[in-house]
């Protein structure tokens, strides 16, 4: 999209509260890399979950937590996110976070690498984020489509790669994590899915079958 237009729809739907700002600056001190979504790809993720009356979310990569405030406010009170984040810095950044926007009773944050971490889940989440390491994308799809409940969402950040997912020279272990996983979402007889090319591309699914 057009920068111009990226700021007018992030400026007028997308706007970040002091909080989620001071989160993104202190992201960015720390020297953490300059991945965590958008405040425009924030405000869509709040959109589907509202849409799905979203109350439980797992999510994959925490990074500094600035996902994960987008996602916890779009639950209710009651509500609950699961994420996982294996960097132990990262984590740390991350429940800062969740305490300053004001949503750390709504979040619990499980400290190791989420192939550790999911076998231990129950099932039945309303939305799965997956946001992680590309490398193993494809087992974060069987995981996330057990975990998920009938007309569940299946989002994954990353969806294009940076343009590397087109790019045939590129055999890396990332590149063919992203590509399988986009291969399984848009093939898997359980799931309605596409990609929405917010930012690196969002793929966006629904469970409908078990
Ligand atoms: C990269 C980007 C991401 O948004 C992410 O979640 C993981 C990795 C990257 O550029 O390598
Ligand atoms: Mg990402």
């Amino acid at each position: 999209m057009d920068e111009r237009l990226e700021r007018y729809v992030t400026g007028l739907f997308a706007a970040e509260d002091p909080a989620l700002a001071a989160i993104r600056a202190r992201h960015a001190e720390a020297g953490l890399p300059p991945i965590h979504i958008s405040a425009d790809e924030g405000k869509f993720l709040q959109v589907l979950l509202r849409a799905v009356e979203a109350t439980t979310v797992l999510e994959l990569g925490s990074l500094g937590g600035y996902s994960g405030v987008w996602l916890a406010r779009a639950l209710p009170p009651h509500g609950r996110l699961t994420t996982i984040e294996k960097d132990p810095r990262h984590a740390a950044l991350a429940r800062r976070a969740y305490a300053e926007a004001g949503v750390a009773a709504k979040v619990r944050l499980i400290e190791g690498a989420a192939l550790d971490a999911l076998p231990a889940l129950s099932p039945g989440f309303d939305a799965v984020f997956v946001d992680a390491d590309k490398e193993p994308q494809a087992q974060y799809f069987d995981w996330s489509m057990r975990l998920l409940r009938r007309g569940g969402l299946l989002l994954c950040d990353n969806a294009f790669f940076h343009g590397a997912v087109v790019d045939e020279a590129d055999r890396s272990a990332e590149a063919e994590g992203v590509r399988a996983f986009n291969r399984l979402a848009a093939t898997d007889p359980r799931l309605v899915a596409t990609v929405v090319p917010i930012r690196d591309g969002v793929v966006v699914g629904v469970k409908v079958g078990a």
